[in-house]
């Protein structure tokens, strides 16, 4: 009994969950994904064509405060956002032949389940801690800001406009709090400190048993140099939750906390697995408790190993699961050498492609340049016409045209009894439990070398026997004949072991054989019967679809610098009364003096005589008002107001003072003639 498919296939093949990494629902498939949903593809169908048991699950990572304010940017529901952009994900992985058995979401039900299960077992367990967070926190917008969403001077090299994370220029990390004059992108507010309360994964409690899954080789050679890395550094332990407003799920028994994406997004391999199961009466629980007899092999990009190699190994132990038994990472997609581009129109969406050209050929370039390693591709527009035009069609599918082509015109497509040179083909056939092998290990590259090499070969046999002559006179026509036989043999056994990469083009091969293509199927060639006449199954490549695809991915407009996001409104706060709002005591004050606060870079230490006394006041006008002309101006102050502390300086009242931004503030006016603390109304 099959154990993914309950009563299915014999107990002798291999049983494997393979996945890829799941989308973000916030933008189009394009290339760069294509090469891991391609790669993962294709080890799937090699592993299905040879017998094996084996679920290629994918699913949308539909969580987060990207698609969350991406929504919003539209005005529409989140929800929308995500079923919209689930729809075009599906559509664009069907045209590109990438079959996944199921294709979820990470914001379903299932996945809820898995998530909360987790999460409580983690709890349980013992595993998670809490702690207060210092957090910056837009208050026109209402929420806390993740890392990328303040901006502003890197604090080590002062190279201005960077991210919260890091510095693209020196490459320091820092906290958000740490830039310099850091601001909220949402709006371009001053973000204030604000503690909350936030739940982390002691992920150091994992590392005998991380360094133990490590060493056994569930990981390539050069992922587990970088985690021997990571390991060095230490493990810190991993914020899980993020407060409201947040795109998520909640975390059982908090209020206003959600699970931060990272969380749920690989928990949704799981959530997407037990949907399928179902859905087709699987065995979920045979697949995920620990020890289980199913292989898992996740497919990856080299971006996100330190998530899947590190977090989820322990994730999933922790809660009483079983680890991957292999992470495969891949490299990242370039084209013409150079990172993807929308300028240059490099940075290409799946649809785009599908617009101009066959995808069947992009999967077999990809296929062509895939090794095993982590080492980055290069899709050349120039090279991809070539390998196309002259491997895929000049070898292979050439074969196809120029024997079953004389058998139509000349033979009826009818096949001899025999093959011309039985021996050679064995060899062709013999040739798939190699490819295989090379299909196996992920080496595609070396795979489709093998696979030309055999078509040059099939090649040279034909050219030299030059059936188009033999069918021409009677005493060689059925020569002729066994040597088409022979070549439309060879062109099944090439083609079948091509069927991984290229699907579409194989079933258009079945159909030219009327039955279709199955690994073992190639022991016995097709002999003594009639084929279907041969049409046309592939167009060549022309290098103005190419063109035309890197022209249609080019922005229409010459890039702007972006603009600011729509803004995010903050809800009204409390209601006060006309009579709370009076009790404001304003009173007119006369800068003494005027200077810089050390801590803060927009704040000014003013010094102002109410007349009935002198006060200290921190006012962040630093931006508009130098503190020259500052002096010996008169200004409305907030008499009666609590002191505080602010960077350091003790405030004892507040300037009234209001404006958009940092250097376009402006103070209340006050009559020059106006005596110092006269009462304002
Ligand atoms: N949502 C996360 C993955 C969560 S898995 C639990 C994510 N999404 S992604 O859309 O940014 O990327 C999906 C996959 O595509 C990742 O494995 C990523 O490495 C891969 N690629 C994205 N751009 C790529 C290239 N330019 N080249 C190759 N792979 C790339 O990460
Ligand atoms: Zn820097």
């Amino acid at each position: 009994m099959s154990p993914l498919f309950r009563n299915r296939r014999a107990e002798m093949s291999r049983s494997i969950v393979v996945t890829a990494a799941l989308p973000y629902a916030n933008g189009p498939i394009h290339l760069g994904h294509l090469v891991e949903y391609v790669q993962a593809d294709i080890w799937v169908r090699y592993q299905k064509l040879v017998g094996n048991d084996c679920l290629y699950i994918c699913a949308d990572d539909a969580h987060g405060t990207p698609i969350m304010l991406s929504a919003r940017k539209q005005g529409i529901d989140p929800q929308v956002l995500i079923d919209r952009i689930h729809a075009e994900h599906a559509a664009d992985f069907r045209d590109f032949s990438v079959q996944f058995d199921i294709f979820h979401t990470t914001h379903s039900d299932e996945n809820r389940e898995c998530a909360s299960l987790i999460y409580n077992r983690l709890k349980e367990a013992g595993y998670i801690k809490r702690k207060a967070v210092a957090q910056a926190y837009d208050e026109e917008a209402g929420m806390f800001l993740p890392d990328r969403f303040v901006k502003g001077g890197c604090p080590n090299c002062k190279t201005p406009d960077q991210y919260g994370d890091a510095c693209e220029k020196c490459g320091a990390t820092y906290s958000p709090l740490d830039l310099i004059d850091g601001r909220s992108v949402l709006n371009g507010s001053v973000p204030v400190v604000r503690d909350s309360e936030h739940l982390f994964l002691e992920l150091g409690k994992f590392e005998t048993m991380l360094k133990a899954w490590l060493e056994d080789d569930h990981v390539q050679p050069e992922v587990r140099n970088k985690l021997v890395e990571w390991f060095e550094a230490g493990l810190r332990d991993w914020d899980i939750s993020r407060e409201a407003p947040y795109w998520g799920f909640q975390i059982p028994g908090e209020t206003d906390k959600y699970f931060y994406v990272w969380l749920d997004a690989p928990i949704g391999y799981m959530g997407a697995h037990k949907r399928w199961c179902a859905d087709n009466d699987g065995d979920f629980e045979r697949v995920w408790k620990p020890d289980s007899d199913i292989e898992l092999v996740q497919f990856i990009g080299k971006d996100i190993a330190y998530f899947h190699t590190l977090f989820w190994p322990a994730v999933l132990h922790g809660s009483g699961h079983r680890t991957p038994t292999k992470v495969y990472c891949h490299g990242f997609l370039t084209v013409d050498g150079r990172k993807m581009s929308k300028s240059r129109g490099t940075f290409i969406a799946a649809r785009t492609w599908l617009d101009h050209l066959d995808p069947q050929a992009l999967r077999f370039y990809i296929a062509a340049k895939l090794a095993s390693g982590v080492d980055d591709i290069d899709l050349s527009l120039e090279d991809f016409v070539f390998r196309v035009n002259s491997d895929l069609l000049g070898k292979v599918v050439n074969i196809a045209s120029r024997c079953a082509g004389i058998l139509k015109k000349r033979y009826g497509n009818q096949l001899s009894a025999v093959l011309d040179d039985a021996d050679a083909y064995a060899e062709y056939a013999a040739a798939r439990h190699e490819v295989g092998a090379l299909y196996d290990a992920r080496e595609y590259a070396k795979a489709i070398r093998h696979i030309t090499a055999l078509a040059d070969r099939a090649n040279k046999y034909i050219n030299d026997a030059a059936p188009w002559a033999l069918c021409k006179s009677e005493d060689t026509f059925e020569q002729g004949r066994l040597v088409c036989t022979q070549g439309v043999n060879i062109f099944r056994a090439l083609i079948t072991m091509l069927a991984p990469v290229v699907p579409r083009l194989a079933d258009g091969a079945a159909e030219l054989f009327g039955t279709p293509l199955t690994w073992d199927g190639l022991d016995a060639p097709l002999l003594g019967r009639e084929i279907a006449a041969y049409k046309h199954l592939m167009a060549r490549i022309d290098k103005k679809n190419v063109d035309a695809v890197v022209e249609a991915s080019k922005p229409a407009e010459p890039m702007e610098p972006p603009k600011p996001a729509a803004p995010v409104y903050a809800p009204v706060a409390d209601t006060i009364t006309y009579d709370d709002f009076m009790k404001v005591d304003l009173r007119v004050g006369t800068v003494l003096s005027a200077e810089p606060v050390k801590k803060a870079s927009k704040l000014l230490l003013l010094t102002i005589d109410l007349g009935f006394e002198q006060r200290q006041v921190v006012a962040g006008i630093r931006k508009a008002y130098s503190a020259e002309a500052l002096v010996g101006r008169k200004v409305a102050v907030v008499a009666n107001l609590a002191p505080r502390k602010i960077a350091g300086e003790m405030s004892e009242g507040m300037v009234i003072a209001a404006g958009p931004g940092p250097a376009e503030i402006f103070l209340l006016d006050v009559d020059e003639g106006a005596v110092n603390g006269m009462r304002i109304k």
